[in-house]
């Protein structure tokens, strides 16, 4: 049986290889431009601290984590999601006594045993920012900007910024207790699952995506007739903030999101383009998260997007994954007597910066030359008997298909 990659994982090689880097290249300047820092904690926690950041009862701790038993008998967790390692290492390094206020960005992959088909995977990858230490929409509106500036840069258009306000842990628990009646009084109608999750975690129920589920969703009591003067205000002031940021939303009564450490604001961005796997992003303003870990007392809002769904959806908008650019030289050697001093030139040109491509596999002229066209090259320098006599080389424009025979010291001048 031939080796192949474990299911759910995939391999990223290729013109979509280019396509990340363009992406990855965006998430730097964009949280540059916003002042945020990277910050980067291991692929593997200890699993007690998704336990108590996520929630027993959502769907990732109870039934995708990839945990296992180290050889000492620790039980680790590969990392689901990014927030909780995050604030663990905010507490443990007492991170905000000298930062009160910490903007901070990350990417990298995390693993969820989910069932996998397009746009969901077991390993996949995030890119996110959390802003840490404000109660105030400003800093939920911030996040929400710097996520939308990323997702426009990459140059996707058919997306939806879908909001919605969770409120206080006291405004959810009445909310919980009017719905977990409603759902009760209506559990034959419902999914197995859904029954399921009316004593574990009935919030859940609303993003049911079962049809016989929908219809009893909307006619459940909503959260937002349950929010009390501060939220209703919390709320107001990040709309009023979007819009004066000309940033489009709807409001959407339904959105809960599947972790259990968000209040107040909560958003994602969805796409119709990308089948059931609807949500390229999503995030929400954390407070309770801090104490959930040990951390006191702390606010905090963030985000993360998907990154494969970001591309696919990029992909789907444009027809593929976009043209890798063309720079670069192809250093040529015509004959054997110029094998040697190619590689020289190239070492040389090296230095100075350019992208050089030289051949390892001594084929003709013609060969080289298809080769150039493969690497996508700009520019293709040929050295033969005549050249290496004269001190000479012939240089060709790729794009054009001009070329001309210069001295070779004076190379850099053209090709840089
Ligand atoms: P999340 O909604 O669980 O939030 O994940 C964020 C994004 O990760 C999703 O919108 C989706 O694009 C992507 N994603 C999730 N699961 C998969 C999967 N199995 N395959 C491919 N992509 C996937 C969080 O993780 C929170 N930590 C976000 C946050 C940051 N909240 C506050 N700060």
């Amino acid at each position: 049986m031939s080796l192949q990659a474990v299911r759910g994982t995939r391999d990223i090689f290729g013109p979509e290889m280019s396509a990340w880097h363009r992406a990855e290249q965006i998430f730097r300047s964009v949280t540059d431009a916003f002042s945020y820092s990277e910050f980067r904690t291991p692929m593997f926690e200890s699993t007690e601290l998704f336990k108590r950041g996520i929630g027993e009862d959502t769907d990732v701790v109870g039934k995708e984590m990839y945990t296992f038993e180290d050889r000492g008998g620790d039980s680790l967790t590969l990392r689901p999601e990014m927030t909780a390692p995050i604030v663990r290492a905010m507490i443990e390094h007492s991170y905000l006594r000298h930062h009160p206020t910490t903007r901070l960005w990350y990417a990298g992959p995390q693993f969820r045993y989910d069932r996998p088909q397009k746009g969901r995977y077991r390993q996949f990858h995030q890119f996110g920012a959390e802003c840490i230490g404000s109660p105030y929409p400003e800093s939920d509106v911030e996040v929400i900007l710097l996520a939308n500036e990323v997702l426009q840069r990459v140059g996707i258009t058919k997306y939806t910024l879908e909001l919605n306000s969770l409120g206080t842990a006291d405004v959810r628990l009445a909310y919980r207790t009017a719905l977990v009646e409603y759902l009760t009084s209506n559990a034959d109608g419902l999914s197995v699952d859904s029954q399921r999750r009316i004593t574990t975690n009935p919030l859940r129920v609303l993003d049911s995506k079962e049809e016989r589920d929908r219809a009893i969703i909307s006619g459940a009591p909503l959260l937002s007739s349950f929010l009390d003067e501060a939220s209703s205000a919390h709320l107001a002031a990040v709309r009023a903030l979007l819009d004066v940021a000309g940033v489009s939303y709807v409001m959407n009564p339904l959105l809960v999101r599947g972790l259990d450490y968000y209040n107040h604001t909560v958003f994602e961005f969805t796409t119709n383009e990308l089948g059931t796997q609807n949500a390229i992003g999503g995030g929400g303003r954390y407070d309770p998260l801090f104490a959930m870990l040990g951390g006191g007392d702390v606010p905090a809002v963030g985000f993360s997007i998907g990154i494969e769904r970001l591309l696919l959806l990029y992909e789907a908008e444009h027809g593929g994954w976009g043209e890798s650019s063309i720079n670069g030289v192809y250093v040529c050697a015509i004959g054997d007597a110029a094998l040697l001093p190619v590689h020289v030139l190239a070492a040389r040109l090296r230095k100075r910066g350019l992208h050089v491509v030289t051949d390892v596999m001594r084929r003709s002229v013609k060969a080289q030359m298809k080769d150039a066209n493969r690497e996508q090259v700009r520019w293709v320098v040929m050295i033969g008997e005549d050249e290496l006599a004269q001190g000479t080389a012939v240089v060709k424009n790729m794009e054009s298909g001009e070329q001309r025979t210069i001295a070779q010291h004076e190379l850099e001048s053209v090709l840089l």
